[in-house]
């Protein structure tokens, strides 16, 4: 399958080009910067991108290819489109000058096409384009490099979009196969080489990732290979596992356990208050659990060698698995923690975002209440209790969630929403209700728009809609007497509280 590379040195807009580039319909993967050239030359390589970052070549630790890489290019066979810091690092590399400007340039840029090229071919001569960078080098192309001191994959460059097409289609001459249809079977493909025999264990939530997931492995390997665990942390919203055990039968799906673990896991997460050890307490758990799981099965259906998972390429990228550009922000359970389990991963959805494991979803019959459902995290409820995590919290932020989505739901906001939910907070605050002093918890309500989990804007939900959530809020639960709306940004903050 052709694809293009892209190299990460660090810029915020990294993953914005590889989603541009899979929106054009060629596949993308974005690698570290100093990849081997192994790597790099795996499959069917187009070109390469090289991305932006905040470093300045002339620094004496300024990141860059490794050297096989770097002579690989500069023999000129293969596309290069630098940008920004890729850009002066592929002059820099070619022996030009780069030199630190007077200023830097942020914003809006005017430029102009002085000579004709297959970059900007039938693109106007004057172009607004989007730049954000302290150093200056002269533009060129020489051969197949091709670098642009702007941003083409941010909407603010007008012509941005236009000017990948043309790297991919005229400079690269890739031919757009990467289509929603073609990824099912080449997935589909890809499972049956990978797991030859054996048994898969697969948790499952009835989230659309795990969902997908589970149909896929189903669909290549057959319904007697493929065993669902649902595993009730005790983290669920209401009546969360028993739903998805109804989902998986209506799916056709013939192996389906619910593990009921609560009480191992509550007591595990005694006096923890630390988000990372949460984190890593409840991985270690899960994978135990599975583990554990595959062992009894094995006993009457024989051995099991692979754990199914529906983690997705945002899931890597927040957890640092993928480039430079994310340190690792939080651990994602089931990246991190997976090499606590025994058994070999397979993880269809591994190199997919959200919206094209969406689309997948749709093709293959997931439901729809399933596919358009809001994401929740795999740590559950124990991530949205601030602090320790007890019993009692989790009563009152159920049953909070619980008014939260009917609301929205009523309201015709929450297909508009990437995600929104209450999160208490470990904080009790005085208020009053009728003539008596309450001493109570504090919740904050979040609501995020997004396209893919790795930046989010706040929901500017109508006044009237948090009033009515607000009251029902502290009329309704017993112990909260506040309600907070959070009206942050991703970045600087993230979706979740941990
Ligand atoms: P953050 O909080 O990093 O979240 O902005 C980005 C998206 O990822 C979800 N999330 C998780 N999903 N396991 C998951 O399966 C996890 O450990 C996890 N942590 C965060 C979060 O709900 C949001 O959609």
């Amino acid at each position: 399958m052709e694809k293009i590379i892209i190299l990460d040195f660090g810029s915020q807009y990294t993953h914005l080009i590889a989603r541009r580039i899979r929106e054009l319909k060629v596949y993308s993967e974005i690698l570290p910067f100093n990849v081997s050239i192994n790597k790099i030359k795996s499959g069917d390589v187009k070109g390469i991108i090289l991305s932006g970052g905040p470093d300045s070549v002339y620094q004496p630790n300024a990141p860059k290819p490794s050297k096989k890489v770097e002579e690989w290019i500069l023999a000129g066979k293969i596309p290069v489109l630098g940008i920004c810091y890729g850009f002066q690092l592929l002059a820099y590399m070619l022996g030009g000058n780069v030199e630190k400007g007077i200023r830097g340039e942020y914003g809006r840029a005017e430029i102009k096409v002085l000579e004709e090229n297959d970059l900007f071919k039938g693109l106007p001569q004057k172009q607004v384009v989007w730049m954000s960078h302290g150093d200056i080098v002269a533009a060129f192309k020489l051969g197949k490099l091709y670098g642009v001191q702007f941003h083409p994959e941010v909407k603010h460059t007008v012509c941005g979009r236009e000017i990948l097409r043309n790297f991919l289609f005229e400079v690269c001459k890739c031919e757009g196969l990467w289509d929603i249809g073609d990824i099912v079977n080449r997935v589909v493909e890809d499972i049956r080489k990978e797991a030859s025999s054996g048994n898969v264990l697969m948790a499952v939530s009835g989230g659309v990732d795990s969902t997908t997931s589970a149909c896929l492995i189903k669909m290549a390997l057959g319904v007697d290979r493929i065993y669902l665990v649902v595993i009730d942390t005790g983290f669920l919203r209401e009546n969360e596992a028993e739903k998805a055990v109804r989902l998986y039968e209506k799916l056709g799906f013939k192996h389906i356990f619910l593990v009921d673990v609560k009480e191992k896991f509550i007591s595990r997460l005694k006096g923890v208050v630390d988000p990372e050890e949460k984190r890593r307490l409840i991985s270690q758990l899960y994978f135990e659990v599975l583990d554990e799981k595959a062992d009894e099965l094995a006993k009457e259906y024989g051995e099991f060698k692979y754990l199914g998972q529906g983690t997705i390429y945002p899931d890597r990228v927040e957890s640092g698995a993928t480039g430079r550009a994310t340190a690792r922000i939080k651990s994602h359970h089931n990246v991190v923690y997976t090499h606590l389990s025994k058994l070999v991963k397979l993880e269809p959805l591994k190199d997919l975002y959200k919206d094209e494991v969406r689309k997948i979803a749709e093709l293959i019959g997931v439901p729809k209440e399933v596919i358009f459902k809001h994401p929740f995290p795999g740590p559950g409820l124990a991530i949205r209790i601030i602090g320790e995590v007890t019993e009692e919290k989790l009563k009152i932020l159920r049953k909070v969630d619980k008014i939260v989505e009917e609301e929205l739901r009523k309201s015709g906001i929450y297909k508009m929403l990437w995600q929104a939910f209450p999160v208490l907070l470990p904080i009790k605050t005085v208020g009053v209700m009728g003539d008596e002093r309450t001493y109570r918890y504090a919740i904050a309500l979040r609501a995020v728009i997004s396209e893919d989990a790795m930046t989010a804007e706040f929901a500017k939900l109508p006044w009237n809609l948090l009033e009515r959530l607000s009251s029902r809020i502290v009329n309704e639960i017993k112990n909260v007497n506040r309600v907070l709306y959070d009206i942050t940004n991703k970045p600087p903050a993230t979706i979740e509280y941990e």
